[in-house]
């Protein structure tokens, strides 16, 4: 009998090690490290008759010729648009996110609008859970086939026998090759069966559309070397108690990284959000204090979002701050500037801050709105809703100009709001527009406007 072989790989980053150890020297985790079997043997194609091509010679670059771009077009154009245009023949496109998020939703609702043959292996439901889920989202295409399967070498049989244009798999740590003989979901898996679907994907043109769990960190479970094998990662996120939900890509090897899927998770399945600025503000009757309106950028995207403070005295010792959606170390980067810089006393105040929509936002234009729905709840005077801001606060409390200003300010325009106050240092088109543009470099300036 031959000797079975084995190694030590971290759960974590996928480091290999020839012996145990408590700690991996690699990431520093401990207890990660577990002994798997790796026994090889030579043929290891996901289809041992596939003749292969010699593409190996070298080429100038003015020689290569590239066939025409071909996608394939899937009917949710939000999806489209982060790819950058489509799913590329060959592809393997990875995507990650928390469980409950709505991965298999998402990928069985694309699978069951696309009009293409699409054959989706679960590993993770049965065939009439499938159904189950497929009955909510009201589609019954029977170009989609379903198939519950976790061994590679039957999942690529039934490929031969169906031939389908698309495929996807739900998860990739539910899959196991017989090659190894490690249990689904370790490291030596994850790559083997990965290389082996991206084999099947490279050899017939064939899309694949692979579900990866996330860890405790955020990032995809499994070796780090799986978001390098693929071509284009995906990220779908949000917070599980708000209906919104983000598509995001991490890298994309056939397009841009800025753009990015907005969708509202509904009793019947995802619906795509087209305008989302709409539905992150919230409807009101009166003009409240203490909300501001921020005209922010997700990747290329303009959204205005609402930002609500509320300030109050602190009734212990401690004053509390607190902020959702928001970075609590600026937050209170902000809080001590208008107390340095501008003279106002929040030393002793409670802060909440909120974003609406349960989306967290990185860009660095909303501080200004940050600022002013702060000063407008602590002086009980509303801002009118047909205002929005777009500026960065510096420490000294300048108002730092912020990139695509032209972009945030068309967004502005064409929702009707009134004016937007920017800073001064920040370039714009002086063309013909309907909103007033109010350019501010003080944060004192900006009280003396507003209040
Ligand atoms: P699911 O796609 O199973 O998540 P993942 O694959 O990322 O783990 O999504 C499950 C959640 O989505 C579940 O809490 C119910 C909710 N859901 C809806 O709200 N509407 C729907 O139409 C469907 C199918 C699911
Ligand atoms: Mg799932």
């Amino acid at each position: 009998m031959a000797k079975v072989k084995t190694t030590f790989f971290c759960q974590n980053c996928g480091t290999q090690f020839p012996k145990w150890a408590g700690k991996c020297t690699s990431c520093n985790e401990w207890n990660t490290l577990v002994e798997e079997i790796v026994q090889k043997e030579e043929k290891r194609n996901w289809k041992q008759s596939t003749p292969k091509k010699n593409t190996n010679t070298p080429l100038a670059v003015s020689e290569i010729e590239i066939d025409k771009e071909i996608r394939l077009h899937t009917q949710n154009n939000e999806l489209n648009n982060v790819l950058g245009g489509g799913l590329v023949p060959g592809s393997v496109i990875l995507l990650g996110g928390e469980p409950g998020i709505g991965k298999s939703t998402l990928l069985l609702q694309i699978a069951l609008e696309m009009q293409h043959r699409v054959l989706y292996v679960s590993g993770e439901e049965s065939q009439s859970q499938i159904k189950m889920r497929a009955e909510r989202l009201q589609n019954n295409n029977s170009n989609c086939l379903i198939l519950t399967e976790t061994k590679t070498q039957n999942i690529f049989k039934n490929i031969e026998a169906t031939n389908p244009d698309v495929l996807v798999i739900d998860s990739i740590q539910t899959l196991y090759t017989d090659y190894i003989d490690a249990s689904p979901g370790t490291v030596s898996q994850i790559k083997e069966t990965t290389a082996e679907l991206i084999k099947f994907a490279k050899e017939t043109a064939t899309p694949v559309l692979v579900i990866g769990h996330i860890n405790k960190e955020g990032s995809i479970a499994g070796p780090k070397i799986l978001e390098h094998m693929v071509d284009v990662v995906l990220q779908f996120e949000g917070d599980r108690n708000h209906t919104y939900r983000i598509l995001r890509s991490q890298k994309n090897r056939f397009g841009s990284t800025a753009e990015l899927g907005i969708y509202e998770m509904l009793g019947t399945g995802l619906r795509e959000v087209s305008n989302p600025s709409e539905i992150l503000i919230s409807e009101k009757d009166a003009d409240l204090s203490g909300t501001a309106v921020a005209a922010t950028l997700e990747g290329m995207r303009p959204l205005m979002i609402e930002v609500q403070a509320l300030v109050s005295s602190a009734v212990y010792g401690t004053p509390q701050r607190s902020a959702t959606g928001y970075n609590l170390k600026r937050l209170n980067m902000i809080l001590a500037v208008l107390e340095k810089r501008a003279g106002f006393r929040l030393g002793a105040k409670d802060v909440f801050l909120n974003i609406t929509g349960g989306i967290h936002v990185a860009d660095p234009a909303i501080d200004l709105a940050v600022i002013s729905a702060i000063l407008s709840s602590n002086e009980d005077d509303a801002i009118p809703q047909n205002y929005t801001f777009a500026a960065e606060i510096g420490l000294a409390g300048e108002i730092r100009p912020v990139n695509k200003i032209d972009q945030r300010i068309s967004e502005a325009e064409k929702l009707g709001f009134e004016k937007i106050f920017i800073s001064k240092f920040n370039k714009f088109k002086k063309d013909n527009r309907a909103i007033e543009i109010v350019c501010v470099s003080k944060i004192e300036e900006i009280y003396a406007l507003l209040f």
